[in-house]
């Protein structure tokens, strides 16, 4: 069975070429996202092998820590390399410790401080790629949000929007506002909460950062995708979490995985997954596991 390639970088926005897969520094926060990562020195080495190792991306967000994320790459990597692409997210906060205490906040003027201190936070004029993190506020219409974060493009503060968690509805919505150069979703190989607006970004050309890429455990599907993918990650020699990478850069040409972690061998062995080369049959094995 012949292997399938896939291109290795992709263009955001029109004018930002990064490779195929970033990095989701979420992880590199204290237990339950709050508070700083325990071993900082470690965790500025994991940045900087980020960057050293080919990486173009780094996907942050205020409420990771909250903030801790934010000026933790700030520490490790600005002044940050030319083509080094830095995405932030704003419009969730924390009620506290517990992950569960997330909430959506649309406030416009939130939005706004929140892109104006995330940019002061990295230690940049203007920030590549500002998420909108949520679809899910309710306390302002969803127009309003993404015509503050419109206003903010053009003031120069974000260069490109993108959207996070929202649906293909509000992704229309806000194209009808601002152009939308990236959307990030949960989507992986047993989770394809992302399937349409992958769809979407395909049609349009917008890049798709699928979030929990290489997570397995979720959801009823997690026996099912051990069955297809330990078999084919031991004939490649691969680990499993390699082969969900090789599939997301073969779904798309739209896809810019986002893996985290807290390892540089890990980092090292998710980057390596952009030379294996799975057949079609074993990518079409991949896909049906959602489908089962
Ligand atoms: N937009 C949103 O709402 C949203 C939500 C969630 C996440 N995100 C973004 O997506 C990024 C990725 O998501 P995620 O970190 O939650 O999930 P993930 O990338 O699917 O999985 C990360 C977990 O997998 C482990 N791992 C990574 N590579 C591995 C490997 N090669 N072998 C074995 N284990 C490996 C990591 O542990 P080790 O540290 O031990 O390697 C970590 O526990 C986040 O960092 C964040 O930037 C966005």
């Amino acid at each position: 069975m012949p292997e399938v390639s896939a291109p290795d970088s992709i263009l955001i926005g029109g004018d930002l070429r990064v490779n195929r897969i970033g990095f989701g520094a979420m992880k590199l926060t204290g237990d339950q996202v709050w508070g700083p990562y325990p071993d900082h020195e470690r965790a500025v080495a994991v940045l900087r092998s980020v960057v050293e190792l080919g990486v173009q991306l780094i996907d942050t967000a205020d409420v990771y820590g909250p903030h801790t994320n934010e000026l933790l790459i700030k520490d490790a990597l600005h002044p940050y390399p030319n083509d080094l692409v830095i995405a932030t997210k704003g419009g969730f906060v924390r009620g506290g410790y517990d992950y569960d205490t997330l909430g959506a906040v649309g406030n416009v003027n939130y939005l706004r401080q929140a892109a104006y201190t995330s940019a002061r936070r990295l230690g940049v004029d203007s920030i590549d790629l500002y998420y909108l993190h949520s679809g899910r506020a309710t306390d302002a219409p969803f127009e309003d949000q993404v015509g503050a974060l419109a206003e903010l493009r053009r003031a120069g503060l974000l260069r490109h929007i993108g959207l996070s968690n929202v649906t293909l509805e509000q992704l229309r919505v806000a194209q009808t506002i601002v152009p939308i150069a990236a959307v990030t979703a949960l989507f992986n190989v047993t989770m394809r909460a992302g399937s349409d607006l992958l769809a979407a970004a395909e049609q349009d050309g917008i890049a798709f950062a699928p979030w929990h890429p290489v997570t397995m455990t979720d959801g009823p599907l997690a026996t099912r995708a051990a069955e297809v993918i330990t078999p084919i990650a031991r004939a490649h020699q691969a680990s499993t979490q390699q082969v969900a990478l090789a599939w997301q850069l073969h779904v798309s040409t739209q896809t810019l995985p986002i893996p985290g972690t807290t390892s540089i061998a890990h980092l090292k062995e998710n980057l390596e997954a952009t030379s294996l080369r799975l057949t079609a049959e074993e990518l079409a094995a991949v896909d049906g596991i959602s489908a089962a």
